[in-house]
């Protein structure tokens, strides 16, 4: 018998609301890669910084998260499609990792772990060259949060868009692109992120573990559709560092 899903990651390309052709045209956007050195603070398994790097022969990419199962998993991908000479994945904290100013810096979801969307904005300012660019991924609120939403997320843990981007604008930089998640993106994201248990519940019906698997997808769905679907948005903004 297998254990149930330690996460709801399997059936995620990227873990945020993203789609193949989103994920092309942010690339797109970070240019020029060419023999750039493009560095993904809170990586996962870092399928947009292979792309990336897949995208432009000459880049080269540098990734960086704390969780083994995105690492490894990351690892097995740079493998199988012939990156090892490319890309490096490391196993560590962002706040202390540490590697010379880069070209290019992504950090998308990952802005909890610098203590919020401010501290994200300086800490990637220090870590960019001059004119270099950051794909910064992050939530707003599209419209009010309501009550369902409230029982977990904190009114101030998102402001607007457009608090967003003038908050980047503070933070020294300028906005060279502005992508919003899509209701399509955001509800495949859920719908695979949950998909990861119900499948494992379909083969495991019985497992001893199922009726807490069965508990966490269906609080998931709850807050999904309940709670902040339509409300909750993700955006990506690319900034030239001033
Ligand atoms: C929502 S996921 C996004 C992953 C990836 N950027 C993507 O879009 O697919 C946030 C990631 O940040 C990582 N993370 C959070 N805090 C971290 C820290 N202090 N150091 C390293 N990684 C961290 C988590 O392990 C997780 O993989």
């Amino acid at each position: 018998m297998n254990d149930a899903p330690a996460n709801g990651h399997a059936y995620l390309d990227f873990n945020s609301p993203l789609s193949d052709t989103k994920a092309y045209d942010l690339i797109n956007s970070l240019a020029p890669l060419r023999d750039a050195t493009v560095v993904d603070y809170g990586c996962g398994w870092a399928e947009l910084l292979l792309r990336a790097v897949e995208h432009e022969a000459g880049a080269i990419g540098l990734g960086v998260d704390s969780d083994d199962y995105a690492i490894d998993r990351g690892n097995a991908n740079i493998e199988a499609r012939g990156l090892g000479e490319r890309v490096r994945l490391d196993r560590a904290d962002v706040t202390t990792w540490e590697t010379p100013p880069a070209d290019v810096v992504i950090s998308i979801g990952a802005s909890h772990a610098w203590g919020g969307t401010r501290r994200t904005l300086e800490a990637m300012h220090a870590r960019l060259k001059p004119g270099g660019r950051l794909l910064l991924g992050d939530g707003f609120w599209e419209s009010e949060p309501n009550a369902r939403t409230l029982e977990v997320f904190a009114p101030d843990e998102f402001g607007t868009l457009d608090e967003l981007v003038d908050l980047a604008m503070a933070c020294g930089y300028r906005l060279l692109n502005l992508a919003t998640a899509t209701l399509d993106e955001w509800d495949s994201f859920e719908s695979r992120w949950c998909a990861g248990r119900e499948r494992w519940l379909l083969e495991n019906p019985d497992h001893p573990e199922a009726a807490e698997a069965r508990k966490i997808v269906d609080d998931h769905r709850d807050l999904w559709l309940k709670g902040y679907r339509g409300s909750m948005g993700f955006a990506y903004l690319t900034l030239a560092r001033r």
